[in-house]
C-alpha cells in the first residue's frame, strides 16, 4: 500500500512544486518507488523543472480517450530510476476527469509505488479537492510571512475537514539575515500560528531558482546545503529522528528555532 502525500499551501509561489520535486527525488534516492503527480493542470511545470518536457508524450486525457494506457503516461526520470512523473494534463483538471479512470489510475499506482506525491495546485478549489480526496497525508509548504501563514491556517482547517489529520509543514525560503534583522518571522511563529510539526526547513537560495530553470533539481547537487535539507526531510518522512539542517553557529540556530529542538 502506498503512502499518498499531497503537497499544498495557502498561496502560490511559496515553493510547493520545488518541494514536491526535490522530496520525490530524495525518497527515490532511497530506492523507493515514487510517483510524482503534477496536479497543477494548465501550468504544466514539473516536467520542465525535472528536465523531462521532451519525454512527455501522453497525458491523462489520452488515457480517457483511449489513445494509450496509464503506464504510457508515466515518464521515467533520467537520473532516479525509481521515480516517475505523471505529467499535468493540458486540457483537463483533476476533477473533470472521469471518476472511474481516476480510480483505476490510483489503483494501478498504489500497486506499483511506495510513495505517491501530489503537487497540488494553488488555491483551495478544484484540483485541491480532488488531490485531498485521495491523499492520506499532507505537507503544507509555508514561508515565514504572515500572509503565507494565515492562508496556510485556512488550508489546514480544510485538510482536517477532508479527514486528513497527518499534516506537517515545510518552511521554505528561510532567510537567516531577514530573521536576524526582524524582516522575517521566526520558525517559532510558524509553530505558534499553525501548530504543526516541522518536517523540515529549506533555506532561501538562488541555486534553487537556477536548478528549477535548468531542469536539474537542486537535490542532485550532492554537496549543496539544499540537498541536505531535502535529504533530512525525506528521512523524517521515513520516520527517522534527525536534526534540522543548520548553516550558522548553533547558538544562533537554537535561538531562532526555539521550540523545535
Ligand atoms: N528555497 C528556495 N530558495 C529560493 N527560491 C525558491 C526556493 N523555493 C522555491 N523558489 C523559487 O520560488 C518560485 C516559486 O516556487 P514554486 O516551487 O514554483 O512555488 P509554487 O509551486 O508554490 O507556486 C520559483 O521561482 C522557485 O524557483
Ligand atoms: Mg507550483
Amino acid at each position: 500500500m502506498s503512502r499518498i502525500i499531497v503537497v499544498t499551501s495557502g498561496k502560490g509561489g511559496v515553493g510547493k512544486s520545488s518541494v514536491s520535486v526535490n522530496l520525490a527525488m530524495a525518497l527515490a534516492d532511497h530506492q523507493l518507488k515514487v510517483c510524482l503527480i503534477d496536479g497543477d493542470f494548465g501550468l504544466k511545470n514539473l516536467d520542465v523543472m525535472m528536465g523531462l518536457e521532451n519525454r512527455v508524450v501522453y497525458d491523462l486525457n489520452d488515457v480517457v480517450e483511449g489513445r494509450c494506457d496509464i503506464r504510457q503516461v508515466l515518464v521515467k526520470d533520467k537520473r532516479m530510476h525509481t521515480l516517475h512523473l505523471l505529467p499535468a494534463c493540458k486540457s483537463l483538471s483533476f476533477d473533470q476527469l472521469d471518476t472511474k479512470i481516476m480510480e483505476s489510475l490510483i489503483h494501478h499506482l498504489e500497486k506499483e509505488y511506495d510513495f505517491i506525491i501530489i503537487d497540488s495546485p494553488a488555491g483551495v478549489e478544484q484540483g485541491f479537492n480532488y488531490a485531498t480526496s485521495i491523499a492520506h497525508e499532507a505537507i503544507v509548504v509555508v514561508n515565514l510571512d504572515l500572509a503565507s501563514l494565515r492562508d496556510s491556517d485556512r488550508v489546514v482547517g480544510l485538510l482536517m475537514k477532508k479527514g486528513i489529520h497527518q499534516i506537517s509543514m515545510v518552511i521554505n525560503k528561510m532567510n537567516q539575515d531577514d530573521i536576524e534583522s526582524g524582516k522575517s518571522l521566526m520558525v517559532s511563529d510558524a509553530i505558534d500560528i499553525l501548530s504543526l510539526p516541522v518536517l523540515g526547513i529549506v533555506y532561501d537560495h538562488h541555486d534553487m531558482i537556477e536548478a528549477n530553470n535548468k531542469g536539474m533539481p537542486v537535490y542532485l547537487k550532492k554537496d549543496h546545503l539544499l540537498h541536505k535539507c531535502f535529504h533530512h526531510i525525506a528521512l523524517r518522512v521515513l520516520g527517522h529522528k534527525v536534526d534540522y539542517v543548520q548553516c550558522k553557529k548553533r547558538g544562533w540556530f537554537s535561538r531562532i528555532i526555539l521550540g523545535i529542538e
